[in-house]
Order: structure tokens, then C-alpha cells, then sequence
């Protein structure tokens, strides 16, 4: 396993895009901030899609616009298409991620497109991001399974890794976003994946939606993998994605890390504050069970 692993968190985008209630701006900001100071090197900030797909985001430009960016944190955003891109670009943005998926069901549901209109639509995106500096992340949906179409083939979700990673993309990141994974799976599919793409440029994205993701992400830790997505107080889901729950909570996931003896940077104390300060703005309890015991 690798010393160090880099937690990309991706609660202010996958976490909020799911809340039946609008989270104010302020609030979403506050969010950022906060988890900036906690010494995570990759927060998704937000969505730069269709507010009609996804009304939660629909204040995307005005978020980036109001945190305080840290030197040296990277602070992606999702851009389906050049509209996206360029009201990204419009508010600063430095680095994006274009998402599609291993299944063609699940694609038409989410973004419209089959697997490969979004691979076209994604071609002009690439080519203004490369020409003006910015980095691409990439993100395959439904690596281990489809809500709509069931197995998805291992063939499927290395080709489409392969192709975002030709195109340009420097990691791409393999997403269980129904969270059907178990951890044989889970690690048969990394490597297969770490066959046709560089290990160094691969990441894991675990929903927790039947109690899998802490394991799978040891498995595929086992593998080699040394980045991790995850969101505070494992808020997420992708509202296309019928079943899915959130995302694994990244308290819960360095706790594990630093348990193994795996740096991340992070202090896990201030993350599970603002996890659990982040769940009573949602009025809920933290969803991470290592933020619910930090604070007994
Ligand atoms: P469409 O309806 O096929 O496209 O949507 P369109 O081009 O006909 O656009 C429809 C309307 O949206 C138009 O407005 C466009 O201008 C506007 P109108 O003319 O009707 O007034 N529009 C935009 N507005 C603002 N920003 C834009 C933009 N694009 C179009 N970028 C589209 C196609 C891709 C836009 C739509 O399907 C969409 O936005 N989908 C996003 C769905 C989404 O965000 N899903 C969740 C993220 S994926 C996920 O969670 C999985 C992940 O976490 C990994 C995992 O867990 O597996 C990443
Ligand atoms: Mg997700």
C-alpha cells in the first residue's frame, strides 16, 4: 500500500446535489472554507450543469465565486459540456471533471448522451481546458453495476477509463455509484482497469448504499490505489441514479488510513467538526460513525 493517500473530497458537490432542501450559498461557502482548513489537497466545490438537471447547484458561479481559495488545494468542479466549461472558466475555475459512465442506461438518464456523444462532447472541452491550462479530471460511473441495466462488463468500464485518459485526463476516477461493490469485485476491477491505465493515475469513488465502501477501498488500497473520494459525513448520491445513498464518509475513511499508518495530511478532528456542523445545517445527524464517535 502507499504511504500517503490523497483524499479528494467531494462532499459540496456529490453530498449537496442530493439534498431535498436548498442549502443557502453562504452556507455552501462556509462549507468549503472550513474544510480547506483542514488540510484536504482536492475539494469538488461544485456543479457547472444544467440548473434545470440539478437545482441544487444552480448558484455554482456565485459559490466559487465566494470562498477563499488556499494555495496549494485544488478545488475541481463538474462541467458536462463547453456551456459548463465556460461559466467555470467565467468565475476562475483552474481544474475540472467530465463525467460519463460504463453504461449506456445510466448515461441517457444522467446526462442525455451515450457513452460516446459524451466522449464527442467532451473533445472541444478538452482541447480550451489543455490550451488554457487547466486540468481535467474524469469520472466513469457505474464501474461495478447499473441501477437501469444491471452487470455492467468489465470490458466497458476499462474502455471508457482508457479513452478519458487518452483524451487528457490526468486521473480518472472509477465510481460504484450505487455502491452495489463487494471488495472481489472491487479489486478484479481496478486491476483490470490498472492494466490499460497508469495505477498513479486512477481513483476510487465508493458509495456506502449496502455498507461496502470502508472494504472495498482496502481492497483496492491493496491494489495500489493511492486516491480516495469521499465526502464529509457521507452525505451524496447522484439524483439519476435511482438507489444510490452517499458517498463513504471521508472521516470514517482517514480514520482507516491513519489507523494503518497511511498519511493523508488531514486533521481528522477538524474534518469530523465540520462534518457534524454540516449535518445540523442539514438537521440531521453526522452520517460518519468516526464523527459521531469523536464527539462523545
Ligand atoms: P440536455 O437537456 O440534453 O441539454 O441536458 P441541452 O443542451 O438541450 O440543454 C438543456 C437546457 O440546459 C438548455 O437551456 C441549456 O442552455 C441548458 P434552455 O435552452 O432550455 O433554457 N444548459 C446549461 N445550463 C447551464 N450550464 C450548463 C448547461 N448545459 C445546458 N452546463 C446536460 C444535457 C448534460 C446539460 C444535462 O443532462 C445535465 O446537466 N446533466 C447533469 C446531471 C448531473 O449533474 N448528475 C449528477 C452528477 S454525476 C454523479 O453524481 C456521479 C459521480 O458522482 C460519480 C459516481 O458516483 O459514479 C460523478
Ligand atoms: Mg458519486
Amino acid at each position: 500500500m502507499n504511504g500517503h493517500v490523497r483524499i479528494v473530497e467531494v462532499g459540496p458537490r456529490d453530498g449537496l446535489q442530493n439534498e431535498k432542501t436548498l442549502v443557502a450559498t453562504a452556507d455552501k461557502v462556509e462549507l468549503i472554507d472550513r474544510l480547506s482548513a483542514t488540510g484536504l489537497q482536492s475539494i469538488e466545490a461544485t456543479s457547472f450543469v444544467s440548473p434545470k438537471w440539478v437545482p441544487q447547484l444552480a448558484d455554482a458561479a456565485e459559490v466559487f465565486a465566494g470562498i477563499t481559495r488556499k494555495p496549494g488545494v485544488h478545488y475541481p468542479v463538474l462541467v458536462p459540456n463547453e456551456k459548463g466549461y465556460e461559466r467555470a472558466r467565467e468565475v476562475g475555475v483552474e481544474e475540472i471533471a467530465v463525467f460519463t459512465a460504463a453504461s449506456e442506461a445510466f448515461n441517457q438518464k444522467n446526462i442525455n448522451a451515450s457513452i460516446d456523444e459524451s466522449l464527442a462532447r467532451f473533445a472541444p472541452v478538452m482541447a480550451r481546458a489543455k490550451a488554457d491550462g487547466v486540468r481535467v479530471r474524469g469520472y466513469v460511473s457505474t464501474v461495478l453495476g447499473c441501477p437501469y441495466q444491471g452487470e455492467v462488463p468489465l470490458a466497458d468500464v476499462v474502455r471508457v477509463a482508457r479513452e478519458l485518459h487518452a483524451m487528457g485526463c490526468y486521473e480518472i476516477s472509477l465510481g460504484d455509484t450505487i455502491g452495489i461493490g463487494t471488495p472481489g469485485k472491487a479489486r478484479a476491477m481496478l486491476k483490470a482497469v490498472a492494466a490499460d491505465v497508469p495505477m498513479a493515475a486512477l481513483a476510487v469513488h465508493f458509495h456506502d448504499t449496502y455498507g461496502q465502501a470502508l472494504s472495498n477501498i482496502l481492497a483496492c488500497l491493496e491494489e495500489g490505489v493511492a486516491v480516495v473520494d469521499s465526502a464529509v459525513s457521507g452525505v451524496g448520491g447522484c439524483p439519476y441514479a435511482k438507489g444510490a445513498s452517499g458517498n463513504v464518509a471521508s472521516e470514517d475513511v482517514v480514520y482507516m488510513l491513519h489507523g494503518l499508518g497511511i498519511a493523508t495530511g488531514i486533521d481528522l478532528d477538524r474534518l469530523a467538526d465540520t462534518g457534524r456542523w454540516m449535518a445540523s445545517l442539514l438537521g440531521r445527524e453526522t452520517g460518519s460513525k468516526v464523527g459521531k464517535a469523536l464527539a462523545v
